[in-house]
């Protein structure tokens, strides 16, 4: 099986992308703080590296989310899911930066890039501010604007192959070459937040979509491929258990291993022991130092002035239906309710989304509805109701026919209404923070 991240026609067999691409599950909901909703509910289901974020967000480190969007549409409920992620990520201490993909829309979209940032200037970074990110700790940029994230791109591709790329995306003969640097970009986006002037060498996860799960893949293995120093758990025959660090594709592993084993002395970690044949130095430390390891060592080599990125994290989010039964997608205004859309045009479209009921008032009163089938229970789950005792009610009272589609849809109609008030208020209310952000997106 392979993800195409620029195709409209996603898989939503979630087990099965899980299994074969190797993913862990998502169970970080009980042992997060206050976490929102989509965590709550499962709708975050899966993750790569999580462990990294989520130690620095338990200790108290720097760590960081990077994300994105495409402005290539309106910007609707489906792309809102990032977004609350990275508001909740943001109040329990990580940095956020969101890219503006606009060269990813111009490749793949074939938007004009000034279409593209007119876009995002005038609908998503409103929406951003509007959705609970603060200036604070914040900071966007648009992809084409930031020389560093295109010559980063440069940097990162030149360390690939197209053996790799075909193996990822499975490209062929005919794909646009476009779409074969596009990622490359990506993983710049998701890297240079961690140059030494942006922050420095931390953890750092990305929110996405799982139809993003291929960029993730990539990226990480072009970020391992940056590192000097691996830090494994390793069994010596003398020392025992201990905590190895491994010096990789030095060419000079005497000095590295020097340089390495001075900087950890200075940060109060002893080496026990020293191998130059295997390029390796040994800790007695447990398991549970690999990262704070890891992380002193990556910022050894980067004041080096090598790129030593940490490999990212990244969660993965289950997609919202469209409202019409096919996907959500921007391009077809009935299957999506839109940030900025007139309350009472959403409220319609919500009168005429596909609802799990029977086919008449008899027989859902006997045999209940069937809120696993319906894109009205869905908005709850996703958007609506944000209270888990009202939406397990409002589940209990669907499946036993005491609630029926007609009460439930006037209800789910009076929540949007209040939903996209309150929002578009909040959008007016931030207007003079938007424009000292884009203005600055728009310059680097
Ligand atoms: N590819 C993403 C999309 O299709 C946009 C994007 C670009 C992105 N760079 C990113 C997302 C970095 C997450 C992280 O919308
Ligand atoms: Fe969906 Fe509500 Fe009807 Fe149940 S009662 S099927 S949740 S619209």
């Amino acid at each position: 099986m392979q993800i195409d991240p620029w195709s409209s026609n996603q898989s939503t067999d979630y087990d099965r992308i899980v299994n074969e691409f190797g993913l862990a599950p998502f169970t970080y909901a009980d042992r997060l703080v206050d976490p929102p909703a989509l965590i709550r509910r499962g709708v975050v289901f899966a993750h790569r590296g999580f462990d990294l974020p989520f130690e620095a967000m338990t200790n108290g480190e720097r760590w960081g989310v990077l994300t994105g969007l495409m402005p290539s549409g309106p910007m609707h409920l489906g792309h809102k899911l990032v977004f609350d992620q990275a508001a909740y990520y943001q109040s329990q201490g990580a940095d956020v930066t969101i890219t503006v993909a606009d060269l990813e829309a111009f490749v793949a979209r074939g938007m004009s890039l000034k279409k593209a940032q007119e876009i995002a200037v005038n609908n998503y970074i409103r929406n951003y501010i509007a959705l609970g990110l603060t200036p604070e700790r914040l900071n966007i940029y648009f992809q084409s604007r930031r020389r560093r994230v295109t010559d980063l791109g440069w940097q990162l591709a030149a360390r690939a192959t197209l053996s790799k790329m075909q193996a990822i995306y499975g490209f062929e003969g005919k794909t646009n070459i476009g779409h074969l640097y596009a990622p490359f970009v990506q993983a710049a986006d998701i890297l240079h937040v961690q140059d030494k002037d942006r922050g420095g060498a931390r953890p750092i996860v990305v929110p996405v979509g799982i139809d993003q799960e291929p960029h993730i893949r990539l990226t990480r293995e072009l970020a391992d491929a940056t590192r000097t120093y691996r830090v494994q758990m390793h069994r010596d025959k003398k020392l025992g258990e201990v905590l190895a660090v491994f010096v990789g594709n030095e060419t000079d592993a005497a000095r590295a291993l020097d340089a390495a084993q001075y900087e950890l002395a200075h940060r109060g970690l002893r080496v026990a022991g020293r191998n130059d044949n295997y390029r390796a130095l040994y800790l007695h430390e447990p398991a549970s130092a690999t990262s704070t390891v890891d992380r002193i060592l990556a910022r050894l080599e980067q004041s080096r002035g090598e790129m030593g990125f940490i490999s990212p994290a990244a969660t993965y989010h289950r997609f919202m239906g469209g409202l019409d039964g096919g996907k959500m997608s921007s391009s077809r205004p009935e299957s999506h309710i839109a940030l900025d859309e007139d309350p009472d045009r959403a409220a319609k479209k919500l009168d005429r989304a596909q609802t799990g009921g029977r086919g008449s008032v008899d027989e859902q009163r006997r045999l209940g509805g069937q809120p696993d089938a319906c894109a009205i229970y869905e908005a709850y789950v996703y958007h609506l109701a944000p209270d888990d005792k009202e939406l397990t009610d409002i589940r209990e009272r669907c499946r036993s026919g005491a609630l029926l589609c007609g009460e439930c849809k006037a209800f789910a109609k009076e929540r949007i209404r209040i939903f996209l008030r309150t929002h578009q208020e909040k959008c007016h209310q931030t207007e003079h923070l938007v424009e000292a952000i884009a203005k600055e997106a728009h310059v680097a």
